[in-house]
């Protein structure tokens, strides 16, 4: 980026309208008084690497990455960093100076950050965690529950075979469990992960048996429309610390704008408000 122009990023996916991410970076380009600008881009799969290489050429200094193109960008990308690796996908690509491009995920480190604000308390180490699903999400959830020490992960998947494979990929922390039994993890779990799209507006609900969840324990959804699934509002009738699944969009979006733009955006209920508009 030269010195006389106007930083640019933005994400890339396709379908792209739906995503909150341009409202959360032009937000937080406003209220740092920063020049700018952060464009969705749909862009069909078999012109991704045209894009990618093309984008740093126009002034663009990076882009998330979002579905269906979290997989692909691996094979694009000239560097990659460890967790991505570990997650096999990427969600934030950096254009550097010297040509390359960088690529990270984020996704984990947004699921802790949001965990931690909304749960203060939660101590990993308290015990095991329940986990619902074994898609891409799940596997970033899987990351960094490992990574931040929690001792146990009973995960459970409607196919369990999806279950098995992550459980390979992941280690021996790792317990799959029968989606059928998935109620009867809950009574150990300190913390119930929800990372399948069920309770979703316009997909099933969860219907997995909640009356086992464990008295005190948090439980966090990764939907966030509705921000109050019927898990979350369960979760909390009975006692539990819920924390909703915006908070993770909002903070996996801080390491990124930071490293495109040069400030660290703080994450405030003014942020949810302008991803929510
Ligand atoms: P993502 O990358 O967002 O995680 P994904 O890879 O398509 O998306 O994974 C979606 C998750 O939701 C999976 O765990 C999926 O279960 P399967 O592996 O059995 O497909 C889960 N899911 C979606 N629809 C479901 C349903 N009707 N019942 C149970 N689980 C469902």
């Amino acid at each position: 980026m030269s010195a006389n122009k106007i930083p640019l990023a933005g994400v890339i996916g396709s379908p792209i309208g739906h995503s909150k991410s341009p409202q959360i970076h032009q937000h937080w380009l406003k209220m740092l008084g920063l020049d700018g600008f952060y464009i969705p881009m749909d862009v069909a799969p078999e012109n991704l690497r045209d894009a990618l290489l093309m984008l740093p050429k126009m002034g663009f200094v990076g882009v998330n990455i979002t579905v269906p193109h979290k997989e692909a960008v691996m094979d694009i990308a000239d560097l990659i960093t460890d967790r991505a690796t570990l997650i096999g996908a990427a969600n934030t690509l950096i254009f550097r100076k010297d040509g390359k491009i960088h690529a990270d995920n984020t996704d984990g480190y947004g699921f802790i950050e949001n965990l931690k604000s909304g749960a203060p308390h939660w101590d990993p180490k308290s015990g095991p965690a329940a986990v619902f699903g074994a898609g891409g999400a799940s596997r970033a959830v899987l990351a960094s529950l490992l990574d931040a020490g929690v001792p146990e992960i009973l995960l459970t998947n409607r196919t369990r075979v999806r279950a098995e494979k992550l459980a390979d990929d992941f280690g021996k922390r790792i317990r799959v469990v029968d989606w059928v039994q998935a109620g009867n993890i809950l009574e150990d779990a300190t913390l119930t992960v929800n990372t399948t799209l069920l309770g979703m507006i316009g997909k099933q609900e969860l219907r997995v048996p909640l009356d086992g969840l464990r008295k005190g324990s948090i439980v966090t959804d990764l939907v966030y429309a509705p921000l109050q699934t019927k898990l979350l509002s369960t979760a909390q009738e009975m006692g539990c610390t819920t924390v909703d699944g915006l908070g993770m969009l909002l903070h996996q979006a801080v390491p990124a704008f930071e490293r495109w733009f040069g400030k660290r955006p703080v994450v405030d209920s003014a942020t949810r408000a302008a991803a929510l508009r």
